[in-house]
């Protein structure tokens, strides 16, 4: 697994996402509960970037129609995305996020 550098740990505010872009892959990444997620920027709904919805118990909501997803899984739990986004392993050392694409669940 590979990982690389997203960006800094103190550039993540808590329950703010930060997109940033990965090899071309737009990725949103969330510090939340003490911890760092990594989740695919684009809904499985349509193409709107889920780092501009709100983030909550461990959750990020699509801005455009609603659909909450896990951020450990990238599954839904709620319609109308049926599909989940892709997640991504994430690492902290120091003050660097490091998030591996290479491994999607
Ligand atoms: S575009 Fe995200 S739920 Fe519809």
């Amino acid at each position: 697994m590979t990982f690389q550098r997203a960006c800094g740990l103190s550039e993540l505010e808590e329950d703010t996402p930060k997109r940033v872009e990965l090899d071309g892959t737009p990725v949103s990444l969330v510090r939340t509960e003490g911890e760092v997620f990594a989740i695919n920027d684009i809904c499985s709904h349509a193409n709107v970037s889920l780092s501009e919805g709100e983030v909550d118990d461990c959750h990020i909501e699509c801005w455009l129609h609603g659909s909450r997803f896990d951020l450990r899984s990238g599954k839904p739990d709620s319609l109308p995305a049926t599909r989940p986004v892709p997640v991504y392993p994430v690492k902290i050392e120091g003050d660097d996020v490091l998030v591996s694409l290479s491994q999607e669940s």
